[in-house]
This record gives structure tokens, C-alpha cells and sequence, in this order.
């Protein structure tokens, strides 16, 4: 205990203790306090390199993993009109939809081989039977392509559907089972919001909806990245991510988008990827033989189509298309014009054949993951 004396002479002045500093102690305790402070300041940076390395260790992974490309199927909706019966016709599209998913198709375009006139207005359209058949093979497709768990969400009932739920399923990557464990799951926003921190809950077909920050409008659809950490029975926490980041990163197939359109020039001229189609390939019996043509066919390619013509094949779909006046011959559009399956034994072979005999054809040169891991 330090002395106690006034520091005024005046009398009745307060008493403040006078405490004796031991600077050196001062000293080596502010010392200490420093190194600990830069202590902390090192270990800060080491564990924000380390997160950094990490980070860039799954990029590297994911790069690796991850499919850069992608394959799109185009096909015209009249084939529908081949089908005898409303089930023969549902049956069809399933074909469709399961040859595509086999070869990882990424794209399904629904093209009007007849080109409907832009002239043609909207109650005539729909009267229009084309127009129906394109209507009907985007509607069941993108059923089957939707996880089971959201399709009454996303479906009502429609006449177009009656038989689609006796197709067979496409059991692809996102069509997860509610025991399946998955870094993404497709989702729908619900109507809930929490009520503190704002964001917003996603049925991901597990017991629990999953919470995100973002606030998504009810009733879309969405891709969700749970969160490796933080994730527990009891809540689910995610975020929202492109379409096309399970693929782009895990290598995992995560399904085809649909497109419709109005022509066969418009399937290329509409093409959603950046840079467009850089490798399209025709198909036909008049077409070159595959197996002498594969190897010509580029290793590399970014966005890939194959185009398949209906009853009268794809010259039919030139002659109806304005845009291609002055062409007849599909190798003047597409950079392959190819025959799949030299030597057929049936005089005809059907779109929906077709599309599983050429995609196994060309296999070897669509499907480079197995190529690039190897
Ligand atoms: C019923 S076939 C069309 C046959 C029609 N007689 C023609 O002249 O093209 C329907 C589609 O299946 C595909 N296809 C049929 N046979 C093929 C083959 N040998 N190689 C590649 N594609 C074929 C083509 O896309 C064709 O347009």
C-alpha cells in the first residue's frame, strides 16, 4: 500500500494515494502486450493464407472435376405426330428425355421444322397442331428433368402430363432421394420468411427447409449449395447458386434445360451460350460415315449441337426455313453432316432411335471427362 499524502498544502484539501509506479514492470508487461499482439497479427495472416491455399486448392479440384462444355440435342416437335396414341406419344418424349440424360446432354431444343410463320396469331397458334406438339414435348421433358420432390410445386395438372408420371425416371445426379447426401439440391422458395433476419426457406426435399440470406421470390425454382459447416439436422443453411454449378464444379450431371424454336436457323441463332455453337453436326442416312469421320471431329469444342430432322429428315426443315433460301445442302449450315449408323439394317430409322445410335457414336468425342482424367 502506497503512502497517503496531501498533494495540497491547503487545508481541507482532498487526499489522493500517491502510488509508486514501477515503470520497468510497465514496460515489460506493454512489451509482452505487443507480442501478443503481433502474435495474434501473424496468426491471423497464417490462418487467411491457409483459407486462401484452401480455397484455391478446391479451385484447382474443381477446374479439374468440373465439365466445361456442354452438348445440346435439337429435335422437331412434329415427330410427335408419328405416335398413335396420347401414351405412345408421352412414351415418345420419355425415350427422348432418357437418351439425352445417358450422354449427359446439357440442352433439348424443340424445333418447328415447318417454321411457323411470325405472321401466324396467337388463337391460330394455339389451334395450330405444330404448335401443340412443341408445347407438349417441352412440358414433359421439363417434367421428367424436375426432382420428383418438387414436381407437384411446379406441375398442375394438365392434359399434356396425364400420362407422364408412368414414364420411366431419369435418376440422374439432382434427383436425390431424401436419405441421399449432396452438396446441391434443387429447390422451390417457400412462402416462409424468417422472421429476425429476413432471407427466406427452400424446400430441398428434406424434412427441414433449407434457410438462405437472399430473398427469393415464392415459388421459383432454385439451385442450393448447403453449407459444409453449419449444417445440422435440426437447421439447414445454403445459398443460392447458378444452375450450372454442379456441373461446372463437381463434374456431377445435373440435368437439360429446354428450348423451343420457331426454325431450324433460329435453333443456332438463339443459342443462350456465350461465343455460340463452336462444333454443330447434322445427322442423316445421307450423312458421312461416322466411323470414318470421328477422328476428324475437334477433341476440343466449348458448345456442341447435334441436329435431328424429322419424318423427311433435315432437308425438309432447309426447305421450309426462309433464312436458308438459297441453301439445300445441310453440309453448307453445319460444320459434320453425319450418318451414325452405316449399314442400317431397317429402311428407316426413327428420331428417337436415332438420337440414342448417334450419341453412343459419338461418344468418344462428346463425353472428355473420362478423356481429360484419364
Ligand atoms: C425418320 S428419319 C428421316 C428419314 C428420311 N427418310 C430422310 O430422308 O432423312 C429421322 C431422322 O433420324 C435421323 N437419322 C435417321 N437415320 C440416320 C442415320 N443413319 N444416321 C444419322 N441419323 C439418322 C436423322 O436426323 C433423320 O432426319
Amino acid at each position: 500500500m502506497g503512502k497517503v499524502k496531501s498533494n495540497d498544502s491547503k487545508p481541507g484539501a482532498t487526499l489522493v494515494p500517491q502510488m509508486k509506479v514501477d515503470w520497468r514492470a510497465r514496460r515489460k508487461e506493454k512489451q509482452q502486450w505487443k507480442k501478443e499482439k503481433e502474435e495474434k497479427k501473424l496468426e491471423k495472416t497464417l490462418k487467411e493464407e491457409e483459407k486462401k491455399k484452401v480455397q484455391e486448392n478446391i479451385e484447382k479440384e474443381e477446374k479439374v472435376k468440373g465439365i466445361h462444355y456442354t452438348i445440346s440435342v435439337a429435335v422437331p416437335g412434329s415427330i410427335l405426330n408419328n405416335a398413335q396414341s396420347k401414351e405412345l406419344r408421352t412414351y415418345l418424349i420419355g425415350q427422348i428425355a432418357r437418351a439425352c440424360v445417358i450422354f449427359n446432354v446439357d440442352e433439348i431444343v424443340i424445333y418447328d421444322e415447318y417454321a411457323i410463320p411470325e405472321s401466324m396469331d396467337d388463337e391460330t397458334l394455339k389451334r395450330d397442331n405444330r404448335r401443340k406438339c412443341l408445347v407438349q414435348m417441352a412440358k414433359v421433358l421439363q417434367y421428367l428433368e424436375c426432382p420428383q420432390y418438387l414436381r407437384k410445386h411446379l406441375f398442375p395438372l394438365h392434359e399434356d402430363l396425364q400420362y407422364a408420371g408412368l414414364l420411366n425416371p431419369l435418376d440422374t445426379g439432382h434427383h436425390l432421394k431424401e436419405y441421399d447426401e449432396s452438396q446441391f439440391r434443387e429447390g422451390i422458395v417457400t412462402n416462409s420468411v424468417h422472421p429476425e433476419k429476413g432471407g427466406c426457406y427452400v424446400n430441398i426435399g428434406l424434412k427441414k427447409d433449407c434457410f438462405i440470406k437472399e430473398s427469393l421470390t415464392p415459388g421459383l425454382r432454385v439451385t442450393i449449395e448447403l453449407d459444409s459447416d453449419n449444417n445440422s439436422a435440426k437447421k439447414l443453411k445454403g445459398k443460392p447458386v447458378p444452375p450450372n454449378a454442379p456441373r461446372d464444379r463437381t463434374g456431377c450431371y445435373w440435368g437439360y434445360s429446354v428450348r423451343l424454336a420457331s426454325s431450324l436457323s433460329n435453333i443456332l441463332n438463339e443459342c443462350p451460350f456465350e461465343g455460340g455453337y463452336d462444333l454443330t453436326i447434322g445427322t442423316s442416312e445421307r450423312g458421312d460415315n461416322v466411323d470414318a469421320t470421328i477422328e476428324s471431329l475437334p477433341d476440343n469444342f466449348n458448345h456442341c449441337l447435334i441436329v435431328f430432322g424429322g419424318l423427311k429428315g433435315i432437308e425438309a426443315a432447309i426447305d421450309a426455313d426462309t433464312t436458308y433460301s438459297n441453301i439445300s445442302d445441310p453440309r453448307n449450315i453445319f460444320k459434320f453432316y453425319l450418318n451414325t449408323c452405316p449399314d442400317q439394317g431397317s429402311n428407316t430409322i426413327r428420331t428417337e432411335e436415332a438420337i440414342l445410335i448417334s450419341l453412343a457414336a459419338l461418344r468418344p468425342k462428346l463425353m472428355r471427362k473420362t478423356i481429360i482424367n484419364q
